[in-house]
């Protein structure tokens, strides 16, 4: 059976750090306040000149010095975002130019707002069983501080840039949860809810980018219930149980989120892997950011087996499950 495999991650966080501390001079809020609500710390903020595009081929690059290939080994980059360099052309195609990955390979994005990293596996994994692709670039990369209204101190001090890269391989595996690769993943939407989580603005709506608007607390509603279901879904489609997740790599949204889904389902708290205090909230970044700090500090090894969730504006939530 055709698997695709992470062969390598990468990841990339701008150099300038905003901690809370600095934020609360210039935003009505303070350090202990957004810690209690959500776990961060600090996030990083692109500097002018940097777009979505910088980060995703710096990550990228990493991720392909990992997987021990060359951007001409790839024939598909799939960039999630929801801050695009421009309306178009898609960012995966200044990516592929950035990083020198042929003409003719496949290059497009993904906007599935937070859930873009999940919705990528998804796509990428269906790709490479089809026989569409063999490697796979995935990013998720955001420069979210640009939607941010810096008035509203109920989003602004949530939110991120930063960029996370996978490199997925096609394998032969024998089709059992000990292979090695992408096992299962769902990927889910909800349109009634979009105004819950939306920008006040877009291309064919008012002709501006727009800023980020939540309604937080029924956001939080929604998502403990949403992101529980997905989880339990793909456990129970590969036959595992919460004993047998070696990590648990969540969207990094709000610790009180996370924690609360992984008690849910019976997950340890010393098998989350945290890195919201330091990132905040980067969107569709924060998994294969999550995934690369993991990998990096020796959290998620080779032959872990690893369950991921998210959940962002549209509704859209998923989970999947894999073995590293
Ligand atoms: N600093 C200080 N006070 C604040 C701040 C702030 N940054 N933001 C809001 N407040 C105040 C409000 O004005 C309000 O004051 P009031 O009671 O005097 O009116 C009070 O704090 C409570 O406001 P709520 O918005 O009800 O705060 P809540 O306890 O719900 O926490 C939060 C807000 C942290 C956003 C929470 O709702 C949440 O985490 N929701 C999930 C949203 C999320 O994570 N979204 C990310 C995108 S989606 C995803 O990735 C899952």
């Amino acid at each position: 059976m055709r698997r695709s495999v992470i062969t390598g991650t990468g990841s990339y966080l701008p150099e300038r750090v905003l901690t809370n501390q600095e934020l609360a001079t210039f935003v009505d809020t303070s350090d202990e306040w957004i810690r209690t609500r959500t776990g961060i710390r600090q996030r990083h903020v692109a500097a002018e000149n940097e777009m979505t595009s910088d980060l995703a081929t710096r990550a990228a690059r990493r991720a392909l010095d990992a997987a021990r290939l060359s951007p001409v080994d790839i024939d598909t980059v799939l960039v999630a975002t929801t801050t695009p360099d421009y309306t178009f052309p898609a960012t995966a195609c200044v990516v592929q130019d950035k990083l020198g990955v042929p003409a003719g390979a496949m290059a497009f994005d993904l906007q599935a707002v937070c859930s873009g990293f999940i919705y990528g596996l998804t796509v990428a994994d269906s790709l490479i069983r089809a026989g569409q692709a063999r490697h796979v670039l995935l990013i998720g990369a955001e420069t979210l501080t640009r939607l941010l209204d810096w008035e509203d101190r109920a989003t602004c001090v949530l939110f991120g840039d930063g960029a996370g890269a996978v490199v997925l391989q096609a394998a032969e595996g024998a089709g059992t949860v000990a292979d090695r690769g992408v096992l299962h993943t769902v990927s889910r939407a909800d349109g009634r809810h979009r105004d819950l989580l939306h920008t006040d603005g877009g291309p064919s709506s008012t002709g501006t980018v727009g800023k980020l608007r939540m309604q937080g607390r029924e956001v939080f509603r929604h998502a403990v219930t949403n992101i529980a279901d997905a989880m339990r879904e793909v456990m129970e489609a590969a036959g595992v149980s919460a004993d047998d997740i070696d990590l648990f790599v969540p969207h990094q949204a709000n610790v009180r989120i996370l924690e609360a889904t992984a008690k849910k389902l019976g997950i340890p708290a010393e098998r989350i892997m945290l890195t919201i205090a330091e990132h905040g909230n980067t969107s569709a970044a924060s998994i294969p950011l999550a995934l690369d700090t993991a990998v990096r500090e020796g959290r998620a090894k080779p032959g872990d087996l690893l369950l991921l969730e998210a959940m962002g504006g549209g509704f859209t939530w998923g989970a999947a499950l894999l073995r590293l």
